[in-house]
């Protein structure tokens, strides 16, 4: 820690435009009166911007190893520019640094559209912002399909920086207002039909949410000019990889099935609106994500539920189709990083090296809970990619890594759902 240091801040402006100041050519300490040490700042930091904010004060010996140079204690006298401006009352340094976070503050806000956010991955990452930037203001919206809860936001539903709206995002006057009232300049869109197997039924619905929806959440953000559209989009629109070369962010979008084909024209709609309108975008395309409170559908819970309750685990065709496995909690961070550190028109894959067969899923399944191997091969889709494999270089050299082990996810998924269950979804 270094100690009590003098420092000029704010309001110097006035000090400058000063006549008295100008007028006499001499030499002045041009600092605030009093001193403050970083340790203080840090502690005004953490109480006007950000409670979470984590740092570790090092006392002057440790200093000395960590900087070469010699570091003092500076206090200058400030009883000379004072005089000289006596109607200014230049206030004291620790008054200055808090004005600065206070503007700080106001600067940094943020005003969150996130749609979906009943759902798996937006809930995890509402609750998540919702906690940790208590000075941002949170909007869910969420049309509460079959597979969303509003339980997902439990841990968010009394904070005063949370607001949920049941709403369709297709629903063009509805969102219209939500932008105006809640004055969005930050969109964060997770609102989707997710499941590739309802697309090949019921592909209308796939189009209405996952196109047109995400076409009227554009056409509000450019109305009001948001700072950031992040749209969140999958792996899938690569099409299978068959030849096993990771795709990196420009490789062409070959998708196969409805889902990936209506994710993949919501992406050609999000491009188009940057580069006609300007509308500040940043596109992700993410491996398959698991953890709690995903709706049993989805191939690890649905597993899960059927092993717990005796019953078979059906397995589309050989099963040898390989899926790689992102822990909820390190796609939260990512997406925490991008909101923060993405650069505007560029698309980011987040991928893990975490593949497994759907075989080799129930089979592991089945002995992390001690049963013996209960499956059945049934008719595979009506098509199935093989393999999806990114190249996540591009998310990495911004500062994201995975940190859950598979043995580690799948321990938190596991306990998640033996503590809730299937009755979780009612
Ligand atoms: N889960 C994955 O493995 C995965 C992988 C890559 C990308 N994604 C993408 O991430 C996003 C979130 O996926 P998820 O797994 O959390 O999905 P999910 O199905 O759990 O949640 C989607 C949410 O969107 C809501 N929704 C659907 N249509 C809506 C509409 N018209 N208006 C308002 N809300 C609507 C649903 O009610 C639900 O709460 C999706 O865009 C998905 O394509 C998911």
């Amino acid at each position: 820690m270094k100690e009590n240091d003098s420092c000029g801040v704010l309001p110097l402006s006035f000090a400058l435009s000063s006549y008295s100041v100008e007028k006499e050519a001499s030499v002045y300490n041009f600092v605030n009166p009093g001193v403050i040490s970083h340790s203080e700042i840090l502690a005004l930091y953490k109480s006007l911007i950000d409670p979470n904010h984590t740092y570790q004060l090092v006392n002057k010996e440790v200093l000395k190893t960590l900087i070469k140079a010699g570091r003092s204690d500076n206090c200058l006298d400030t009883t000379k520019l004072e005089s000289a401006l006596p109607e200014c009352q230049i206030p004291h340094i620790s008054v200055s640094i808090q004005d600065v976070f206070t503007r700080m503050k106001k600067n940094v806000r943020k005003n969150i559209l996130l749609t979906g956010g009943a759902g798996f991955i937006g809930s995890h990452v509402a609750n998540f912002l919702v906690e940790r930037y208590s000075f941002y203001h949170v909007v869910v919206v969420d049309k509460i399909t079959y597979c969303s809860n509003e339980k997902n936001l439990d841990p968010s539903a009394n904070k005063p920086n949370f607001v949920f709206i049941k709403a369709d995002i297709s629903d063009a006057e509805k969102m219209k207002e939500i932008f105006e009232t809640y004055q969005i300049d930050t969109v964060m869109h997770f609102a989707a039909e997710t499941l590739v197997d309802n697309s090949f039924n019921n592909s209308n619905a796939f189009t209405n949410s996952n196109v047109i929806g995400t076409h009227t959440l554009l056409h509000c953000a450019r109305h009001f000019g948001v700072e950031l559209f992040l749209h969140v989009s999958t792996d899938e629109v690569y099409g299978e990889v068959k030849d096993g070369i990771p795709r990196k962010e420009t490789a062409t979008l070959t998708p196969t099935n409805p889902y990936s084909a209506s994710k993949a024209a919501a992406e050609m709609l999000v491009q188009s609106y940057h580069h006609s309108f300007h509308v500040p975008v940043i596109i992700t395309r993410s491996n398959n994500v698991y953890g709690p409170a995903q709706y049993p559908e989805k191939v690890i819970p649905s597993f899960l539920g059927n092993i717990r309750a005796g019953k078979t685990c059906p397995i589309y065709g050989h099963g040898q189709h390989l899926r790689n496995f992102l822990y909820v909690g390190d796609a939260v961070e990512a997406f925490d990083l991008l909101l923060h550190k993405g650069i505007i028109g560029q698309t980011y894959n987040i991928g893990v090296n975490n593949e497994h067969t759907v075989m080799s899923i129930a089979k592991q399944l089945h002995e992390i809970l001690g049963k013996p191997m209960n499956i059945e091969h049934v008719k595979d889709r009506p098509y199935n990619d093989t393999r999806y494999v990114i190249d996540s270089t591009k998310l990495h050299l911004l500062g994201w890594k995975p940190k859950t082990s598979w043995k580690e996810g799948l321990k938190k998924t596991i306990e998640w759902y033996l503590k809730h269950g299937e009755y979780y979804w009612g």
